[in-house]
């Protein structure tokens, strides 16, 4: 099944290395992170989930709980486990989907044949706290994640979703944002008290509004 942003991200229930996990119970009301990684054993994906773990913190802060996912099963989850603990000097503190059979990297088009048959690619969906995907995105085997880069864009999904503004390229939180288009100059003041540029007519900008 080919997924969109703005679908409904489905659900499922799967054997993970914490358990059997329904994945809409496991999110409750707010947001996710799930990701798929080609094998366990491979050096790129150990620095991947140990960096994951290491964020723990940071994705709590936004409410956010993340899910990793291969076709490994779970005895080879729970060596690795122990070896990215060991290797990354951190513990890996959520669940990774056994997907022996092949059924979630399937619901989730996480298989991209031309670029391997057997294995998920390296894909990432970003779930809202309304199950819906906000961001997708897909590296290749060869290339590991910036994770760091998924806290930008869940800052950016969860201001953007609460004000009518838009993040300019390479946001940071405490930056400058921009107004949405469908706000008219002269109501920019009444919206956006703490000030705004015009530096066009299409672009206007304000101090980040929730801070
Ligand atoms: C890795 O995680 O290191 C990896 C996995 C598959 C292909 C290449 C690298």
């Amino acid at each position: 099944m080919s997924l969109r942003l703005g679908d409904i991200a489905p659900n499922f229930q799967a054997e993970t290395s914490m358990g059997k996990i329904d994945f809409y119970e496991y999110l409750g009301d707010g947001w996710g992170i799930l990701f798929s990684h080609p094998a366990d054993y491979t050096p790129v994906c150990t620095t991947e989930l140990g960096a994951v773990a290491k964020l723990k913190e940071e994705f709590a802060k936004r409410n956010t709980k993340v899910m990793a996912l291969s076709v490994d099963g779970l005895e080879s989850h729970k060596g690795w486990i122990a070896d990215i603990n060991e290797t990354q000097g951190t513990e890996v503190n959520f669940p990774i989907i056994a997907d022996k059979d092949k059924k979630v990297s399937e619901l989730y088009d996480m298989i991209h044949p031309n670029s391997n048959e057997n294995f998920t690619v390296r894909s990432v969906f970003v779930i809202g706290n309304d199950k819906k995907i906000k961001l997708m995105i897909t590296y290749p085997a060869s290339t590991g994640r910036n994770f760091d880069e998924l806290l930008r864009v869940i800052d950016s999904l969860q201001l953007t979703a609460n004000y009518s503004v838009a993040t300019p390229a390479n946001w940071k939180q405490g930056e400058d944002v921009v107004v949405s288009p469908s706000i008219k100059t002269e109501d920019i003041p009444a919206k956006f008290p703490k000030g705004h540029k015009v530096i066009k007519p299409y672009l206007r900008t304000t101090p980040q509004p929730d801070l």
